[in-house]
């Protein structure tokens, strides 16, 4: 079977090589909140640095809808990555243009450039040719290590290696295609898989591949209101899509089928007068089954919590996506931080599928005692629906 090849498989000493990277960090007042994946950049940058490579750094930040925003800017993260890097990274003010070229055409070997953002042109949303063959003049060759963006179609994820030799995943692509495809492909069993979220209609695409691999399944979060629904229990005023009470209850036939164990919370922690803005909840109240008419189920409750990490104890490989309930708010974060503890807990393979989960494991303190988190949130997610990524599949195979 081939394999994406990677900057491991090829020599790039001395070549001017385009590096797309995700430096979409939060930004707090112009300054980096989480650098997260500036971080996760670092082994390619340096991997290309120590071979000679002429490092031409580019990335897109936020969504400032195709023209220029110093709101948007990526000033600040060529100064947090040289500071990682123990290097000076050359900031350049554009990314395409007679200009740019003059300032790409001085770098040494082994020096580093990140150029502005790609968003600051129209051409980059669109994978306009044009704007791709221009940021493609601007290098050799193509390494893509941007996974948090790599299901997006855009001229600095996918056209620009129309342009370039060889296109190669730089090694943050690399790992993230280990964990999230090899290891849950063929996982050391069993699989334990633990989703959340708002919404069943979100992750439905997820549920139905998962269920070809898990030996457990897992459902947290508000989109358990709709298995509830499906099971013929009420959930009062909890947020749920009677539109999709027909596809649960397909899932749970699949799973009898596959025979995948395919758990739902046996009790939900529900409240009344839920204030996300002020992170505020009023009366609170417990029920096993059925939730009470006028309560919001807000979290899993204590039963679920014990149910759920005696699974996760048992597994061998544990893959987690998206939180158990309101996880932002105090009186809600039971269920999503007791999960996270037990994950950390555990000596099974631990994969974080990204996006909220990774946000909540680190809320909860054990950022550090999981084998991988992913850097992409809507990327895994479409990644482990089986959808093909875009910023991958234009890189060359071996
Ligand atoms: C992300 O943060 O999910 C990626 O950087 C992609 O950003 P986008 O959703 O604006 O394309």
């Amino acid at each position: 079977m081939s394999r994406t090849k990677s900057i491991k498989d090829v020599d790039l000493s001395g070549k001017r090589v385009f590096v797309r990277c995700d430096f979409n960090v939060p930004l707090t007042d112009g300054q980096i909140s989480d650098d997260s994946r500036i971080v996760a950049a670092l082994p390619t940058i340096k991997h290309l640095v120590a071979q000679g490579a002429k490092v031409i750094l580019s990335s897109h930040l936020g969504r400032p809808k195709g023209e220029p925003n110093a709101a948007f800017s990526l000033a600040p993260v060529a100064e947090a990555l040289a500071a990682q890097l123990g290097q000076p990274v050359t900031f350049i003010e554009d990314c395409i243009g007679e200009e740019v070229e003059a300032e790409v055409a001085k770098l040494a070997e082994g020096e580093v450039a990140l150029l502005e953002n790609v968003r600051f042109y129209k051409g980059e949303t669109d994978n306009d040719p044009e704007f791709a063959a221009s940021l493609a003049k601007l290098a050799d060759a193509f390494v893509n290590d941007a996974f948090g963006t790599a299901h997006r179609a855009h001229a600095s994820t996918a056209g620009v290696a129309k342009h370039l030799s060889p296109c190669v995943c730089g090694l943050l692509i690399e790992k993230e295609l280990a964990y999230l495809g090899d290891k849950t492909n063929t996982p050391e069993r069993p699989l334990t898989v633990i989703l959340g979220g708002a919404k069943v209609s979100d992750k439905i695409k997820v549920i139905d591949a998962l269920l070809e691999k898990a030996d457990t399944i897992i459902i947290g979060g508000a989109m358990a209101y709709t298995f509830k629904l499906a099971k013929g229990e009420t959930v009062g005023d909890s947020l749920s899509e009677p539109d999709f009470i027909e596809t649960a209850k397909a899932a749970f036939k699949k799973a009898e089928e596959k025979g995948v164990k395919f758990l739902i919370p046996v009790d939900t922690l529900t409240v009344k007068d839920l204030d996300f803005g002020a992170g505020t909840v009023g009366d609170t109240k417990v029920f096993e089954g059925s939730i009470g008419e006028g309560w919001e189920g807000v979290d899993i409750g204590p039963k679920s919590i014990e149910l759920f990490s005696n699974e996760v104890k048992n597994a061998k490989t544990v893959l987690w996506n998206g939180p158990m309930g309101i996880f932002e708010i105090d009186a809600c974060n039971k269920g999503t931080f007791a999960v996270a503890k037990t994950i950390a807990d555990s000596d099974a393979c631990s994969i974080i599928g990204g996006g909220d989960s990774v946000k909540a494991i680190k809320m909860a303190g054990y950022g550090d005692q999981v084998t991988f988190m992913s850097t992409g949130g809507g990327a895994s997610l479409e990644f482990l629906e089986g959808k093909e990524l875009p910023g991958v599949s234009a890189l060359d195979t071996i």
